[in-house]
């Protein structure tokens, strides 16, 4: 299908957020959300993706229920249903997020036995239904994050039919992990790592739909790199890098975003967690819960293997709280704040 791009001249280039934390099942929780926003405030970041049917039926306020300090905030949603999508984005709106986006690349068996993630990019009429189906009831931006192909429809020409039937239902946001996923053979992980990755169809992609609102991801694992790729896409989404070294993001609020801010010290981001820690702990909920996510805080700094050592050996007592956190923090980081309330 072809769409004229005089269907879509009426919007100019969608302004949006130039840096993203990508959507990552078991890590990007609310908590690690809050935790990346003592980093910065101005990224976007994402759910872990979340299906309809759950979002439909299940314990709404556990599944989507934040923080206000984790906006802007997109949730990510899976499914294949117009009429349940278009419900998700209604929810999503009354909750407060900040866009929604449906996720069109993930590759694992379970998502494909539900005929979603990238099994989607092989029907793109459903897709645009979907995103049409969500526009008519919501104001937040609707978004696709998609792989550059599946199997063997991974020539350039199959991924640009399919974002241009996307964008023609009114799309405008298209973030693209740039390697294909193979849906047999391959783990979702080894998806993330196997296919090579092809920067240049995503390059390409913005100049020949220079309308749209392109986002790049995949392997990107350094600021640098980040601004290399957004002299040609709009935007860069960081999925694992952010995981693994969350103090990479410390400079971005003053270098990305002009913010009249200096970068938070590793020592502030941690202490910034003790009211928030004390407020979730309790006889139902562990300390490692929110402390899991905080591993990496000082990785490649001295003291990093004895702060995930103390926190790894300790979070998990019942009674544990934010005492834990402050007796972790490496010599060098530590503060009268964070001895005061080490005391006893
Ligand atoms: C543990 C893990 C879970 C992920 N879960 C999701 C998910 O829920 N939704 C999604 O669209 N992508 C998911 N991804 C893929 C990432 O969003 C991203 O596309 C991928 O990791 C490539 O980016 P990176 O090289 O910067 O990590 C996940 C990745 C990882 C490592």
């Amino acid at each position: 299908m072809s769409v004229s791009f005089s269907d879509l001249s009426g919007s100019s280039v969608v302004t949006g957020n130039p840096l993203s934390i990508a959507p990552m099942m078991d890590r990007t929780d609310r908590h690690f959300r809050y935790f990346l926003r003592q980093i910065t405030r101005c990224t976007l970041l994402y759910t872990e993706m979340v299906t309809s049917a759950a979002i439909i039926h299940g314990d709404r306020d556990h599944l989507l229920g934040f923080s206000p300090e984790e906006k802007p905030l997109s949730l990510q949603v899976g499914g294949d249903d117009p009429a349940q999508l278009a419900q998700c984005a209604r929810i999503a709106e009354d909750f407060g997020y900040d866009e929604i986006n449906l996720n069109v690349g993930c590759p694992s068996d379970r998502v494909q036995s539900g005929n979603f993630g990238a099994c989607l990019m092989a029907q793109p009429e459903r897709v645009a239904e979907a995103v049409a189906a969500m526009q008519a009831v919501t104001r937040l931006p609707v978004t696709v994050k998609h792989r550059i192909g599946i199997d063997d429809r991974d020539r350039y020409e199959d991924m640009t039919a399919f974002v241009e039937t996307v964008a023609s239902a009114g799309c405008r946001h298209f973030t693209v992990h740039a390697r294909k996923a193979w849906l047999q053979g391959l783990s979702p992980k080894e998806n993330r790592d196997v296919p090579p990755l092809r920067y240049d169809d995503v390059y390409r992609l913005k100049q020949d739909f220079p309308h749209l609102f392109i986002e790049i991801n995949g392997g990107i694992t350094t600021l640098e790199q980040a601004r290399d790729h957004l002299q040609r896409v709009d935007a860069v989404m960081i999925g694992r890098a952010a995981y693994d070294h969350p103090f990479l993001f410390a400079t971005v609020d003053r270098d990305f975003y002009g913010q009249a801010v200096e970068p938070p010290t590793r020592q502030a981001v941690a202490e910034a967690m003790v009211p928030y820690i004390a407020r979730w702990v309790g006889p139902q909920f562990k300390l490692n819960r929110i402390s899991r996510h905080m591993l990496q805080l000082f990785n490649g700094q001295p003291g990093s293997r004895a702060w995930k050592r103390h926190i790894t050996e300790n979070a998990c007592r019942v009674g544990a709280g934010p005492e834990v956190i402050l007796a972790a923090l490496p010599e060098t980081a530590r503060s009268p704040f964070s001895l005061a309330l080490e005391a006893p």
